[in-house]
Formats: structure tokens, sequence, C-alpha cells
């Protein structure tokens, strides 16, 4: 695991920003699979402005969407697909036709949405943002290291820290990529900003392959890189 960090937000967002357009440029017709949560906005605000001056950019990758909660109706403004399309795929004027979401409604679900990973090639670049008590994902605590795509129990944790987006109905399951789903990716870039970080940061830097810590999972993966703002970064002393 390669750690950057930083010494401001910004200059983590931009790190990861200049890292994502990097691929693109040696690699156009890139998979990326995307996530969601607060700390990517600002990673999708970037990439917005690039592609301002870039009309083409991103034009010939595809998207694989990493969760998405269960239980929610149709187009519901809380959903991923909802974030993603308003965060992501309107700003950049990017095709509804060029992203998979995981299937809410079939009951083979997870394993279609593996098979279109499959034929997609797999995820040449994984971008991932970091849960409050170490998820992936929706990957909680005790998900095992060959975990696939499939149906999970959000944790009391998770709930609490997202209840904040629903007015209605508060999901309590979802669907997500397994932490072996995701180690099949290429490249793993995660971004974590803020102090509500510090504690799954020190966790993810201190330990290997600890389930109550998910994102440790991925920390032999070849090519993983973990961008940190000086809050997330501030309960580690790093040697390594
Ligand atoms: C959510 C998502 C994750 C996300 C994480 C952090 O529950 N399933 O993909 O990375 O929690 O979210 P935030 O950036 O809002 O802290």
């Amino acid at each position: 695991m390669r750690v950057i960090q930083c010494h401001s937000t910004v200059e983590a967002v931009t790190t990861v920003v200049s890292m994502i357009i990097e691929k693109i440029e040696s690699h156009p017709n890139a998979v990326l699979g995307l996530a969601t949560g607060k700390t990517m906005i600002p990673v999708y605000e970037m990439l917005a402005e690039y592609k301002k001056d870039n009309p083409y950019f991103l034009e010939k990758c595809y998207f694989f969407m990493l969760d998405e909660y269960l239980g929610l109706p149709e187009n519901h403004p809380s959903s991923f697909k909802s974030y993603i399309r308003s965060h992501f795929l309107d700003p950049l004027s990017l095709q509804e036709s060029q992203i998979a979401f995981p299937p809410v409604d079939l009951m083979d679900g997870p394993a279609y949405y593996e098979k279109l990973l499959r034929e997609s090639g797999g995820i040449d670049l994984q971008l991932l943002g970091l849960g409050r008590n170490g998820h992936v994902g929706f990957n909680e605590p005790g998900s095992e290291k060959n975990s696939r795509t499939r149906v999970v129990g959000l944790a009391e944790e998770t709930i609490q820290a997202n209840k904040d987006q629903f007015n209605d109905i508060i999901p309590s399951s979802a669907i997500s990529m397994g932490i072996g789903t995701i180690l099949e990716s290429k490249n793993l870039l995660m971004l974590a900003t803020g102090l509500s970080k510090a504690d799954a940061v020190r966790e993810l830097v201190k330990h290997y392959d600890d389930l109550k810590c998910p994102a440790s999972l991925l920390r032999d993966h070849p090519h993983f890189t973990l961008v940190l703002d000086p809050d997330a970064a501030s309960k580690i002393n790093l040697n390594i």
C-alpha cells in the first residue's frame, strides 16, 4: 500500500483527480469503478471542471458503481444512482449507457453484476472511500477477503453515519461488490478525509487482513494507493 499524506483536503482531492486524469490520458477507454459518499463530491466537482477544457474526457470510458442501497423506490433521491447522476454523469455530460449499476431488482443480481464485470475485462481503476468503521463499499466488519458481489446488512454505525441523507426510509441493507471483487481491480485508489476517518485510517495502517477493518483486507493489493488529508492522517505515525 502506498500512502500519500497531503497538507490539505484540497491537495488530497487534487492528488486523486490527477491520478484519475493520468490513467485516462494513458488509457482513454479505461473501466473505472466509482464510489459515492461525501468524500467523493469534491473529486467529481474537480473532474467536471477539468472536463470543461477537455470535452472528450471520459467519453470512451465505462463505469461500474461499487454499491447501492436496497429497499428504496426507483430514482429515490438518496439512492447512489441518483447521487452519481447528479454529481458525476450530468455535470460531466456522460451517458447513462456508460455505467452499470448493481441490480437491485433481480434475484440473481449479484451474479449478473459479476458477469458484467468479467465481460468488461475488469476494472482498471477503482475509486474507494472509507467508512468510519473501516468498511469499503458496503463490506462491513466481518466481511471475508474472498467475498463477491452480494446482498449485505448494514452495520448500525453505518446506518447512523448516513441517516441524515434520508427523510423517509432508512435502508438497512445494500448490494455491494465484495472484497474479492474489489481486489480484482487493477488499481485501487482510496481517499479518506476528515477527523471522522482518523480511527479507520489508523486501523487500516496498523493491520493486515483484519476482519474487523475490511479496508485492511485490501492491503496486499499490488497497486493500492491511499490518499489522506491531515485530519484523516492525524492518528497515524507513518514510518512505512
Ligand atoms: C458509504 C459508501 C462507501 C463510502 C463510505 C464513506 O456508506 N457505501 O462507498 O465510501 O460510506 O462515505 P463518506 O464519504 O460520506 O464518509
